[in-house]
């Protein structure tokens, strides 16, 4: 079992400790109306079961119940044989109890060894017992019912959950005291289920709580521990069977072989002169002539010896007195070994249990079922005798189950019906975020006629601003240069000296507290020359007069390279006094009243313009610049003769689109869902940079946020509990996105990132917060794509070109760090852009050094 558990023994030899994904014992409360089907538990015959639960522990109701035989050439038939039968006794059933007819849920009791991947999806390992459907091994069993039920039609019946019928046993049990942790099945074939610590089970990534394992103990084969007690009986009996070599636990302890078993012994005793006066009959010769009912009946302590003389004279044989005894011994010995067998694999399980919990005394319940345990006289008994003797120190109870295991197959398929109407409310909130190409083929298309109205100065929510940049860098820019970086998640001083062998890149990040973003102009920039002085002190430049280039991240009005009008602040700035300004003239004034009269503003520029110029110094191609960071924006080169307003219609002029503002028309009204709103709404510049919101870093956690909000209100996360904390606005960083998102990182480091934040949680809502995550994030990632496919296609319109090859310099936080951001972008751009070849280049050095190659450029210039 423990190498089993962490993956090392080979499952042709051992047990192979199945996880069943039931993750904890029933808390009762369970309730509704449920069909159970069920699949091999009891020999060759099918049950359906109509199971009420009422939701109140201890009050029961009887369930309806129909057995069905299956006829043996569809045991050995094919696989869709076996569930047509299936779906026609299903509907049998139906007709005859009248439950009505729609929106049934099943659960599906399958009790052979299959691989789960979760509670409505499994896998037959092999068939074990008398089955051997064709077709079947290797497929999913869920589906195969599906399927079946919707060929026989009639019946609208969702299979909510498979359930081996060991789990059945224990879900369905209510003890005493404690729950019921253990199910032990022995019936045709043999088998225990229990409640592991998540943790020791190394194929699921789960480091809390329980979750059951079915053992299929059936399967154990260990050379060294079975070989000294297989006795020739026992191999014969393999060697005959449908599985040879499989299964040769079960094979001495399931309800399906103990009669077989007792037959070949009364043979070999016939053969040997001991038994019949040397006799035997064609019939004792046969195989399966003597079944389990036989022999429970042949041990019955009153009636056992007149019906020993009445089987035996059914097969033809003519017993003594002596023989009847004889015989008598024979089916206790079998018996007597299968239950003391049995017992000793149930103490595996419960000396691994008080191992693992550390406890002294173990208390259990150990919930059973099948019709060896059930009818045998004398079975339950020796199997509590010998677990006594094996495992004095524990406290174990045995507690019979419920209804056959059907009540427990329909509390697992309560619980998988609430996880599926869960899952369906999870898909109706993120629907509105998966778009389709049509959908992002219409916004490429909307981007591109902004763009042209804009361009042309028409009403726009694109204002497609003139930067005063005609040319990327040639590459023979040279000097020092002071550079400012404002508006992205640092704000930043930097020396820049571009010299022949290269850019060298010196810069300290300085900090702008809220109170100073969103307090008076005046404030902000006597704070932002106090971090110029600061670190031309640090750097001994003091005294010396250097060029200074700004990047200021936010729409401007251009009327030169040194002049920008501030039209609104956007991101989290909000100073006062400044929209409406020109910001160079705000710089010079600070500089002024700080007396830093060294200071020399020569230009201002976007940051998606130094990017551009910065990545553009290194390659030529790069003619758009983009930023998905704090905000999200983009520029490009268009055809001087397109930009109305600057006169002259040869060469080009770099434009910064302001692309966040994109829809602040209501033009992506359609794309707009509820949680943006809300976002929007809370937000300090509510209408405004509606593209911006859905896609930058500054938004897409407060996203998120009220997505959990929504789903834990409608009870499908963190169990309903809302938490202050989730509440508070901006606690659920953009950051976590990409951590979350990151395929290195397995689910349990999910979950504590959400720990972090107070949040405390089930396995599955870590995952369902996963996909909330990327959901949003590949949205935002597409409409980037959108854009970008909008401009590129321009460009090469532009030119008149049948292709076009273009770079893109990218920078910003999001692109940079969230791990599947970059590849949607491009990805999206080559579906919507098919006639375009982009890559993309990550700017290095921030837009700090494409501000100072601007300055650069403009020295040159004034130069000349
Ligand atoms: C930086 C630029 O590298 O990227 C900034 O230098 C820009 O000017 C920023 O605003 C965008 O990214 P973020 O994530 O810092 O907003
Ligand atoms: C067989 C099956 C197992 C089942 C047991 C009891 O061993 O493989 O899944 O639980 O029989 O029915
Ligand atoms: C905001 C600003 C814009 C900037 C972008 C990225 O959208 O308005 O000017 O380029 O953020 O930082």
């Amino acid at each position: 079992m423990e190498q089993a558990l962490t993956g090392g023994a080979s499952p042709a030899s051992g047990v192979r400790m199945l996880p069943t994904y039931v993750g904890s014992t029933p808390h009762g409360n369970e309730q509704g109306n449920f069909v159970v089907l069920e699949l091999g538990a009891s020999g060759a015959s099918l049950r359906v079961l109509w199971v009420t639960l009422t939701g109140i522990k201890g009050q029961r109701v009887e369930p309806k119940s129909q057995e069905f035989v299956i006829p043996q050439e569809v045991v050995l038939g094919t696989g869709q044989q076996l569930f047509d039968f299936a779906a026609r006794c299903l509907s049998e059933f139906l007709d005859a109890h009248s439950v009505g007819s729609q929106g049934l849920q099943l659960g599906f009791n399958f009790s052979f060894p299959c691989h789960q991947t979760s509670l409505d999806r499994s896998t037959l390992i092999s068939w074990t017992k008398g089955f051997r459907c064709s077709g079947v091994e290797g497929q999913d069993v869920v589906q195969l019912l599906r399927e079946a039920i919707q060929r026989q039609g009639g019946y609208s019946i969702e299979v909510v959950a498979v359930v081996n019928d060991t789990v059945g046993t224990m879900m369905g049990c209510e003890p005493a005291v404690g729950p019921c942790e253990i199910g032990l099945v022995v019936d045709t074939g043999t088998n225990a289920c229990y409640m592991e610590e998540a943790r020791h089970v190394a194929v699921l990534d789960e480091d809390r709580g329980r979750t059951c394992i079915s053992i299929e103990w059936g399967s154990f084969n260990d050379d060294r521990a079975l070989g000294p007690v297989l006795t020739t009986f026992d191999h014969a009996l393999d060697h005959a069977s449908l599985n040879p070599g499989a299964q040769r636990f079960e094979k001495m302890i399931g309800g399906l072989y103990l009669g077989e078993l007792v037959r070949l012994v009364l043979v070999h005793l016939a053969q040997n002169r001991v038994l019949f006066g040397g006799y035997t009959s064609p019939a004792l010769l046969s195989q399966g002539s003597i079944l389990l009912e036989h022999v429970t009946e042949m041990e019955d302590p009153s009636s056992g010896v007149a019906r020993v003389h009445a089987i035996l004279q059914d097969l033809g044989l003519s017993p003594e007195t002596s023989d009847a005894e004889l015989v008598q011994r024979v089916c206790a010995a079998v018996c007597s070994r299968a239950a003391q067998l049995c017992a000793a694999a149930l103490v595996a399980i419960l000396s691994h249990l008080q191992h693992s919990r550390e406890q002294q005394t173990l208390q259990v319940a150990v919930a059973t079922g099948g019709r060896v345990l059930e009818r045998h006289p004398r079975f339950q008994s020796i199997l509590q005798e010998t677990v006594t003797l094996l495992a004095s120190e524990c406290d174990v109870s045995f507690v019979p189950s419920v209804d056959g295991g059907g009540r427990g197959v329909a509390m697992v398929t309560a619980v998988a019906a609430r996880l599926a109407y869960h899952r369906r409310l999870l898909e109706k909130t993120l629907a509105p975020f998966r778009l389709s190409c049509e959908q992002l083929a219409a916004v490429r298309t909307q981007m591109r006629d902004a763009m042209a109205k804009g361009l042309r100065g028409e009403p726009s929510s694109l204002r497609m601003l003139p930067t005063y940049i005609r040319a990327t860098p040639d590459g023979s820019e040279r000097g020092d240069f002071l550079a400012l970086d404002l508006g992205g998640t640092n704000f930043r001083v930097l020396l820049v000296r571009v010299t022949e062998g290269g850019v060298q890149i010196i810069n300290q990040i300085y900090s702008i507290p809220e109170s100073v973003a969103q307090g008076s102009g005046q404030k902000l920039f006597d704070h932002i020359v106090d971090c110029i002085v600061d670190f031309q002190e640090k750097q001994g430049l003091r005294g010396q007069s250097l060029p200074l280039g700004f990047t200021f991240s936010f729409p401007c009005k251009q009327l030169g390279l040194d002049q920008g009008i501030l039209l609104n602040w956007t991101k989290g700035f909000n100073a006062s006094g400044c929209e409406g300004q020109d910001v160079v003239y705000l710089l010079r004034e600070a500089i002024r009243r700080k007396q830093a009269m060294e200071l020399n503003v020569v230009a201002i520029v976007n940051d998606t313009v130094g990017t551009m110029m910065s990545c553009g110094y290194e390659d030529p191609r790069c003619e758009m610049g983009l930023i998905v960071g704090t905000g999200t924006n983009a520029c490009y080169m268009e055809e001087l003769r397109n930009v109305a307003g600057v006169p002259g219609d040869s060469g080009h002029m770099c434009i910064n689109m302001e692309w966040g503002a994109f829809g602040d028309d209501g033009s992506l009204g359609m794309l707009s869902t509820c949680f943006d709103e809300m976002v929007d709404q809370a937000s300090i510049n509510p209408g405004k940079q509606r593209f911006e919101k859905m896609i930058s870093g500054m938004y897409l956690g407060e996203i998120v946020r009220h997505i959990l909000l929504h789903l834990t209100s409608l009870g499908v996360l963190f169990r309903g509990q809302q938490t202050q904390r989730l509440q508070t606005r901006d606690i659920f960083k953009t950051k976590f996105l990409s951590e979350i998102e990151s395929d290195s990182l397995a689910l349990r480091q999910v979950r504590a990132i959400l720990e972090d934040l107070g949040l405390s949680l089930t396995s599955d809502d870590a995952l369902i917060v996963l996909e909330v995550c990327q959901a949003v994030s590949r949205r935002a990632a597409q409409l980037c794509g959108a854009g970008v496919a909008a401009v590129v296609e321009k460009i090469r319109e532009n030119r008149g070109l049948e292709e076009l090859t273009v770079s893109v310099g990218v920078d910003g936080t999001l692109y940079k760090v969230h791990p599947h951001f970059a590849s949607l972008v491009a990805a999206t751009v080559r579906e919507l852009a098919p006639r375009c070849v982009v890559t993309f280049l990550q700017s290095e050095d921030g837009s700090g050094k494409g501000a100072a190659l601007v300055t650069a450029v403009a020295c040159r210039l004034a130069r000349v």
